[in-house]
């Protein structure tokens, strides 16, 4: 059956429920089809590899974090086409993020508002999670990994709990992504500042090098950087990616902002603004980026993709591969396979 038709299908139902039982409902559904082979029934984008950071990338459309927090549904995932799934944001140890309702769908705008708050089961049981998918076991494709901090370690030791992470994830992980940028755990986001930044990525370095020895295999680490900074802030962060030479960053997270959806249903609600209201913003901050790192540090591009035009929008702004998720509940599976089709047809 065509996925499209599948979804077309599902999304009112899907729709009519709040956004936090619709994922409930629909991450399991997918791991019990591909448990039981269906989902070998969807038609995958075709080949399009690409190298960044290392790595060949079977093709350049990414899922974004956040869907999937604690791992357990990447083989369900992997069904879906994309070329390479990230999982997380995972915590040293477990918490229940903020109280719901905390996620909201703004259909007008294409665009959902999430103030999750890092809720998982802490990375011991995330762990365990990747170890047990197929996906990892057959080294099916390319994992990110992404790390970030608990609610209740004070933010001068925000380096402790990324080490942590790092430490435990790095065996499992194609790529690492240290996420500075979400707006929904306090004072995350000062870690973007120039001396807090340096302090943060140079310990992070020196952790990813011993690690490469322990482990006999070099794994990069990405930055997930806000939207929400002006030019001032891109150079600084530029300047201190290539500084400490990280292997790639990946932008963006969430806005804050709210202009684009004053006046709607929910717009006024806490948390992170996702879908086409961040894809220009985004877009600017790749530009940005591209301006300084020039091809030496390579730019993951996420924010607001709703169609195989917007993917091709992201690469033409600087970006090597993209990632989406807010899409996916406006659009559907069939979204993969559109901006993986775009970004072929124009490599
Ligand atoms: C997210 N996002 C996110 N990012 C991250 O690094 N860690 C996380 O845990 C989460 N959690 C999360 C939950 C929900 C419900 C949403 C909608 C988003 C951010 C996400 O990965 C992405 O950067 C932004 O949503 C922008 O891309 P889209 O959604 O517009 O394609």
């Amino acid at each position: 059956m065509s996925n499209k038709l599948l979804y077309a299908l599902a999304r009112p139902l899907l729709f009519s429920l709040d956004p936090e039982t619709a994922h409930n409902l629909t991450l399991p559904a997918l791991k019990r089809a591909a448990a039981l082979g269906l989902t070998g029934l969807i038609a995958r984008p075709q080949p399009d590899p690409r190298n960044v950071m290392g790595i060949t990338f079977p093709n350049p459309v990414g899922l974004a974090a956040g869907l999937d927090k604690d791992g357990g549904y990447i083989d369900g995932i992997a069904a879906l086409g994309f070329g390479f799934i990230e999982v997380g944001t995972v915590t040293p140890r477990a918490q229940p993020g903020n109280p719901q309702p905390r996620i909201f769908r703004l259909p007008k705008a294409n665009a959902v508002i999430n103030r999750m708050g890092f809720n998982n089961g802490g990375v011991d049981a995330f762990v365990a999670n990747v170890q047990a998918s197929k996906f990892y076991q057959d080294k099916e494709g390319v994992l990110g990994l992404n790390i970030g901090k608990n609610a209740d370690t004070p933010i001068e030791r925000a380096a402790d709990d990324y080490l942590h992470c790092l430490e435990k994830v790095y065996p499992y992980a194609s790529y690492v992504t240290v996420n500075i940028s979400s707006p929904n755990t306090k004072n995350l986001r000062q870690l973007q500042g120039g001396s807090e930044l340096d302090g943060l990525l140079l310990q992070l370095k020196d952790a990813q090098h011993r690690l490469a020895d322990r482990h006999k295999r070099y794994v990069p680490i990405a930055l997930k950087i806000a939207p929400d900074i002006d030019g001032e802030q891109i150079k600084t962060i530029a300047a201190a990616l290539l500084r400490h030479n990280m292997d790639a960053v990946i932008a963006t997270n969430t806005t804050i902002t709210r202009d684009a959806v004053k006046g709607q249903p929910h717009a006024e609600e806490s948390g992170g603004l996702s879908g086409a209201p961040v894809f220009d913003m985004s877009n600017k901050v790749i530009r940005g980026l591209k301006a300084e790192l020039g091809d030496v540090i390579p730019i993951i591009g996420v924010g607001g993709i709703l169609s195989g035009n917007d993917a091709r929008a992201k690469i033409e702004a600087g970006a090597s591969l993209v990632q989406l998720y807010t899409g996916l509940i406006y659009r559907g599976p069939a979204l993969v396979k559109e901006c993986a089709q775009a970004l072929r047809a124009s490599h």
